[in-house]
């Protein structure tokens, strides 16, 4: 089968390349997936588990790509609740070969069924952003109706889905990114918007929740915004400060069903909409993961068109 492989961390996704690769077999619990769609999340190749199994042995050539919408071909041995012919959409096991592929072999348990009425490029989208900021807000932020909510990065992938879900949960969002991010961060639900090239962050004032997608000095200085009893909830690595009154939790996304289920019911229903930006084709994929200019949404590769 075609697939997108990476042999060299220090080269990013300037190092992938596409390849031939053996049609991957469904152990037990597993699905073997004809991949109609697939998304890749740039921070992966920075990811020990791009590069090693679980016991640290090498693993490369990998293929990369851990979001995928596609039909289910083959069943493994024992495998229960999902049928061949099935359309399916789910995260995938960070320490395997994903999905910028033809096939990939995925456990059951981390995919849901995809409905009929959501294109297969729509679903490919939504598992990584959307699971994260679900787990983010509800399981590691319990964040509350007429709370106040902080979210870095409100135009890209992950803080579209934060601001969206937050906003439907009665809070009230306050959106973040560079100067040019303002009219999507906003048109997402954001009530208000801090221009982090321009803005003093400092200004936004005390809020119970802190989504962060940055990282770093603005994960640091978020820290202090958080209010007495509030939380900072990070995806970028463990935070460097805490809030001194308050939890800092820092969490790897994990898949879940009635997660995928309810979020894809959202955008079936209008309330959620994911950012899409550059869809291409395999073949193309290297290409549209090395844009010469600023990538705006997420970056869909078509396998199948
Ligand atoms: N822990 C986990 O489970 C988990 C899950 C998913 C993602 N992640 C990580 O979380 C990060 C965000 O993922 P994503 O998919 O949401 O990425 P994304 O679509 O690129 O969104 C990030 C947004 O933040 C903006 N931004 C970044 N640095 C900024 C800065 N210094 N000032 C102002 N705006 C800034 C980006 O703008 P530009 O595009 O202009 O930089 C972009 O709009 C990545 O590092 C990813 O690896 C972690």
């Amino acid at each position: 089968m075609k697939a997108i492989v990476v042999t060299d961390e220090a080269a990013g996704t300037a190092g992938m390349r596409l390849a031939e690769r053996p049609r991957p077999e469904a152990a037990g619990n597993d699905v073997l997936v004809e991949v109609h769609a697939s998304g890749f999340t740039p921070g992966e190749l920075t990811w020990p588990s791009t590069w090693t199994d679980r016991l640290g042995r090498d693993r490369t050539p990998s293929i990369p790509g851990h979001e995928l919408a596609g039909v289910v071909s083959a069943l493994g041995y024992g495998t229960r609740g999902l049928s061949v012919g099935q359309r399916v959409f789910g995260l995938t096991d960070w320490t395997r070969d994903g999905t910028l592929a033809e096939y990939a072999a995925v456990e059951a348990r981390n995919l849901a069924p995809l409905p009929g009425d959501v294109d297969f490029t729509v679903g490919a989208s939504l598992p990584i952003s959307g699971l994260t900021a679900w787990q983010g807000l509800f399981e590691h932020g319990g964040v509350q109706a007429g709370q106040s909510v902080l979210v870095h990065g409100a135009a890209g992938a992950v803080g579209s889905m934060a601001t969206q879900l937050a906003r439907e949960a009665g809070a009230y969002v306050i959106g973040t990114g560079r100067a040019a991010d303002r009219g999507t961060a906003l048109d997402f639900g954001a009530r208000e918007f801090a221009d982090l090239e321009n803005d003093t962050l400092e200004d936004v004032g005390a809020v119970d929740l802190v989504f962060d997608v940055i990282g770093g000095d603005v994960g640091n200085r978020s820290a202090g915004l958080v209010r007495a009893g509030g939380t900072l909830v990070t995806i970028a690595g463990p935070p460097g400060a805490r809030p001194a009154d308050g939890r800092a939790i820092d969490f790897v996304v994990e898949a879940d069903r009635g997660q995928l289920k309810e979020i894809v019911q959202r955008v079936r229903d209008g309330r959620l909409r994911t950012a899409i930006g550059t869809v291409a084709t395999l073949d193309d994929a290297v290409a549209a993961f090395n844009p010469t200019g600023r990538a705006k949404g997420k970056t869909v590769i078509r396998v199948r068109p």
